[in-house]
């Protein structure tokens, strides 16, 4: 069944966990990881990226996702990942996306604020979640580089939740996007500080390549929602990889959607605790 972010980000809030959001940006990831989630019994975000809009069509990728949502027992989220616009945010609203992220964390802090206020009058209109950011996330994220780490000013999270009542705030802490070279360091103690003031449930991007006790550990101290996108792109690649010789377009497939379905299945075993 469809769900909001803020419905599901509640369960992960009662039960101390969080909630998966992958990174689809065809089909067979649609229904790779709606079998794990099925499976798994757990509610899961499917995230539509730029990459996914730029590569492909949004309104069909949207309409699958609500199919596939609408014939599960699980709660699913529609959203639109790093948003960089209003404008697009209007269009996944009118595609029915159920929650949207504006990344504003790379403009001035009040050119944030502003534009994370339009989108949130917008989509609260028709009861739509939206994720905001504030300290752009280091690494490449669909062509979108920040090469710096950026570790989120404290002051910053407090005047920004101050003004602005999103329904969740993705930060950073030394998580980047894209696989890491070598082990990341994440600062628990930036983490802690946040979570310590009035904000939304906290999200924790770049997840792929981020060892699990980590990522344990960012859970205990009150991270709600984790992304997770390379980790999935690259088991999929793998698996046409490994059945390519085959000549067998089926198996191939097949190969790839399954690599999917046990990567997010292990995901979502973490990310609650199993
Ligand atoms: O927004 C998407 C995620 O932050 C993806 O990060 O590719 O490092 O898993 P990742
Ligand atoms: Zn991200």
């Amino acid at each position: 069944m469809l769900a909001t972010l803020k419905e599901v980000l509640e369960i992960a809030n009662q039960r101390g966990t969080a909630i998966p959001h992958f990174n689809i940006d065809n089909i067979a990831g649609i229904e790779a990881v709606m079998e794990a989630a099925d499976t798994e019994n757990y509610p899961v975000i499917l995230s539509i990226g730029q990459g996914a809009i730029n590569a492909g069509n949004l309104w069909y990728l949207a309409d699958a996702v609500q199919r596939a949502a609408n014939d599960s027992k699980v709660p699913v989220v529609l959203h639109l990942d790093h948003g960089v616009s209003y404008e697009q945010t209007v269009v996944c609203l009118r595609a029915g996306f159920t929650s949207v992220m504006y990344d504003g964390s790379h403009h001035p802090f009040e050119e944030n604020v502003r534009e994370s206020l339009a989108v949130i009058r917008s989509a609260h209109a028709v009861g739509v979640s939206v994720e905001c950011e504030l300290g752009a996330i280091g690494g490449v994220e669909d062509g979108m580089s920040h090469d710096h780490l950026n570790l989120v000013d404290v002051g910053e999270v407090e005047r920004f939740c101050a003004q602005v009542n999103c329904d969740a705030l993705a930060i950073g802490i030394g998580n980047a996007h894209g696989l890491y070279k070598g082990t990341p360091h994440f600062d628990f103690d930036r983490l802690t500080a946040c979570r310590k003031l009035d904000t939304p449930p906290l999200v924790l991007h770049g997840g792929s390549g981020t060892p699990d006790e980590m990522l344990r550990k960012a859970i205990e101290l009150g991270i709600r929602k984790i992304n997770v996108a390379t980790e999935l792109r690259m088991a999929y690649m793998e698996g046409l990889e490994a059945s390519v010789g085959q000549r067998d377009f089926y198996k191939m497939c097949k190969q790839a959607k399954d690599n999917i379905t046990a990567v997010a299945r292990q995901k979502i075993r973490l990310f609650q605790g199993l």
